[in-house]
């Protein structure tokens, strides 16, 4: 089977008061770590999506602002801002899907791994909240290291007996969405018509881009698929290295996480065929439990892993690389997380 796209042709879910035809645009959608360089532009991409009704913000420091701000803009969903840990729950309550971007972000000749010991709590508090109040909401993970701390939302699900492995997604749509760019600047067919399947995890090493199967068949030299997967590879070392200290990926990461999130609620919604990679739980590639592939989504989050599919020999040999880091990666999650209990 051939790797099938959802990709919207304009910016996901935007409404700017255009006619609805969707059967349900009530949905509830909660972002924790809200007032960061991601959950800013994050939220206001959400806020004019047509599917959201509700749109609640939670942060350590400074969301009342960020919603006060965001709930003057002329579209239906509701904002409201939460503000300090006492206050979780109470954002979470009844969300359909709870987008998690809270966390550092790396710094000049940080890896993400670097991050673990920082951001392996914050996960495992948010998600042991999201299970308490809102089991059956969908998860979406943008925080690093998506590889390790994916396992980690899992254990803890897992731990209060709530994990439902259809609903928690590691966000990796921002390596589709670079290699979307780079191959359309590259071919000169419009980015919004090209689409890159990215598999395996979300660090320089776990990385797949599958050139063999991009849409519409783009025809990319041997030596060009070998620099561009590189700098796939390491595109967020690119902007990490721009941003000189202040940051890491916000603004492209944002309008990923955004067309993530839309994709979700359009499963949500009753749409069929609705297709988007993630990081999730999953059995497609032997030993190993999480890898990132193209999912169909639909009512209760993944309707359907479509797997790996065909690779050729450059691209089998990238997986075959990646496979120890992602066990090792896989195993620090999960061994972390049963410190904790
Ligand atoms: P940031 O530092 O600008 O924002 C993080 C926000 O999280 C801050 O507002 C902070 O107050 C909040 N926060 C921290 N601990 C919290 C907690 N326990 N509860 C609620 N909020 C909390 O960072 P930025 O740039 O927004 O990045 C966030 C994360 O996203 C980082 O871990 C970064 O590595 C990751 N990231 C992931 C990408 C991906 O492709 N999945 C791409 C780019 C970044």
């Amino acid at each position: 089977t051939k790797f099938r796209t959802s990709k919207p042709t304009q910016i996901p879910g935007l409404c700017f008061r255009t006619f609805n035809t969707s059967p349900q645009n009530n949905f509830h959608v909660a972002v924790l770590g809200a007032s960061g360089g991601i959950g800013q532009p994050l939220g206001m991409l959400l806020k004019v999506n047509r599917l959201i009704s509700k749109l609640t913000l939670y942060d350590l420091q400074h969301t009342m602002g960020v919603a006060a701000d965001l709930s003057h803009i002329e579209t239906p969903a509701k904002v409201k801002g939460f503000v300090g840990k006492d206050k979780l729950c109470e954002a979470i309550e009844c969300a359909n899907i709870v987008v998690i971007p809270a966390g550092l972000p790396r710094k000049p000749g940080m890896t993400r791994d670097d991050l673990f010991n920082k951001n392996a709590s914050v996960v495992r508090d948010l998600v042991a909240c999201v299970a308490d109040t809102a089991p059956k909401a969908l998860i979406g993970i943008i925080t690093n290291p998506i590889n390790a701390v994916i396992p980690i939302a899992c254990e803890v699900l897992k731990k209060k007996c709530k994990l439902d492995p259809r609903r928690v997604f590691g966000i990796t749509t921002l390596d589709i969405v670079r290699a979307n760019t780079f191959v359309a600047s590259l071919s000169g067919v419009s980015p919004l018509e090209v689409n890159v399947p990215v598999i395996g995890g979300h660090s320089p090493e776990t990385i797949i881009p599958v050139f063999s199967r991009a849409t519409p068949g783009v025809k990319v030299s041997e030596d060009k698929v070998k620099t561009l997967t590189k700098r796939i590879k390491e595109a967020g070392t690119e902007v990490v290295k721009a941003k000189a200290g202040t940051g890491s990926a916000t603004l492209s990461m944002a309008y990923a996480a955004a067309r993530f999130t839309n994709s979700l609620l359009r499963g949500l919604a009753g749409e069929k065929n609705v297709v988007e990679s993630s990081y999730v739980q999953s059995d497609v590639v032997c030993d190993i439990s999480y890898f990132a592939t193209p999912l169909v989504l639909g009512k209760n989050g993944i309707e359907k892993n479509l797997g790996v599919g065909k690779l050729n020999k450059f691209e089998e040999d990238l997986v075959r690389k990646a496979l120890p880091v992602l066990k090792k990666n896989i195993a620090t999650g999960c061994k972390s997380e049963s410190r904790y209990w």
